[in-house]
């Protein structure tokens, strides 16, 4: 054997026992949820009268489990519910509604504690959200706290309520926590104002709870979805100019959405697999890369695929934040017709 086949064959053999390694280290690190089929459970969901939470759903009553949704309009809770039962030829009584609204502390955990009676809680989907769109400081304040409110405090609330109730079971029940956060939880979105700030806390609970809550056997899956096809995103899309210069600036096309149906299949799926961050879309692999924090991808494949992907993807911002720099400076934020990119929603 010549000198080069002898460095080929050692080179070879130290790949393979790194991959071997790897492949032990990503097993030892993976979670593995036990909650394998949603038959008989009863899964909760916040904001599941429409969009992405009435998806999450309809996907785990067809698996049999028994529902409580909670949303503030009891007209769309009624829907909802109507839609479920007749669709899938479910009674009437294997879904309870709880017209609440989430960012109400002491409202929330009253109906998550009733609830927890009517049966005990397998899968508690922290979904409701709102948007509010528009640059920062020309939000009203008033915007930025209901989205706080809700979209953060309105999880918090749930999840602290529910978490003692859990506990008191897991031991030899595992359970669930789906956080629904967004990929601009992923990276400050352009324009999102308080939006992205509430989803990027929401990263920072889903983190801590997940190695909090790992001796309880209660296990946190937070999905980021992209722009999905939900009354949420038809109200963010009548702000045209904003949108303009939202897809210029990230090179995207917003019309191009996910159906809720999809991102619904995709958080089941990644929460049975005890899956800690599930993206739903093309870009949003790539901003996981970005943006894993302290959690390991739950595969070796993943995780060499991200580890390979690191590199480029830190190139990639370097290169977009010079495109950026000169897009931004283009643009006459000064003028009178820039205005109005805050949609100003108060309800
Ligand atoms: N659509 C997207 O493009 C997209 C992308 C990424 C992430 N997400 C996230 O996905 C989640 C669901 O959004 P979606 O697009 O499905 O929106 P959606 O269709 O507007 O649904 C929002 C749900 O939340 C409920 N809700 C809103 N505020 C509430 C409050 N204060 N208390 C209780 N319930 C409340 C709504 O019912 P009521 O109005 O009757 O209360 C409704 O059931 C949100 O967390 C959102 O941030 C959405």
């Amino acid at each position: 054997m010549d000198i080069a086949n002898a460095y080929a064959v050692v080179g070879g053999v130290i790949f393979g026992i790194l991959l071997l390694l790897l492949l032990w280290l990503t097993q030892r690190s993976a979670v593995p949820s036990q909650l394998r089929s949603l038959r008989g459970k009863h899964v909760l969901i916040t904001g599941g009268s429409t969009g992405i939470g009435f998806h999450i759903a309809r996907r785990c009553a067809k698996e049999g489990a028994y529902l409580t949704l909670i949303a503030r309009t009891p007209s769309k809770l009624e829907e909802a519910r109507s839609l479920l039962t007749s669709s899938l030829s479910l009674p009437l009584d294997s879904v309870s509604l709880k017209a609440v609204d989430v960012s109400d502390s002491e409202a929330l955990t009253s109906a998550i504690k009733e609830s927890f009676e009517w049966r005990p809680i397998d899968v508690l989907v922290c979904c409701a959200g709102i948007a509010v769109p528009g640059i920062f400081d020309e939000t009203k304040l008033i915007n930025l706290q209901q989205a706080t409110n809700t979209n953060l405090l309105g999880c918090v609330y749930a999840i602290h309520a529910a978490i003692p109730l859990m506990k008191t079971r897991t031991r030899q029940q595992p359970s669930s926590i789906v956080i629904v956060g967004s990929l601009s939880g992923m990276i400050g979105l352009y324009g999102s104002s308080m939006y992205t700030v509430t989803k990027f806390a929401l990263k920072g609970l889903a983190e801590l709870l997940r190695f909090e809550l790992l001796p309880w056997n209660i296990y946190v899956t937070h999905v980021c979805p992209g722009f999905t096809d939900t009354p949420m995103h038809i109200e963010v899309m009548k702000m045209t100019h904003l949108v303009r210069l939202v897809e210029k600036l990230y090179f995207m096309n917003m019309n191009v959405v996910e159906s809720p149906d999809e991102v619904a299949k995709l958080a089941i799926e990644g929460m049975k697999r005890g899956q800690y961050l599930v993206t739903t879309t093309f870009n949003g692999f790539f901003l996981r890369v970005l943006s894993r924090g302290f959690v390991p991808a739950e595969s070796i494949t993943a995780f060499v695929a991200e580890l390979l992907l690191t590199v480029p993807m830190r190139i990639f911002s370097l290169l977009w934040v010079i495109h950026a720099k000169w897009f931004l400076r283009k643009q006459d934020v000064h003028s009178p017709k820039q205005n109005g990119f805050c949609a100003n929603m108060s309800s």
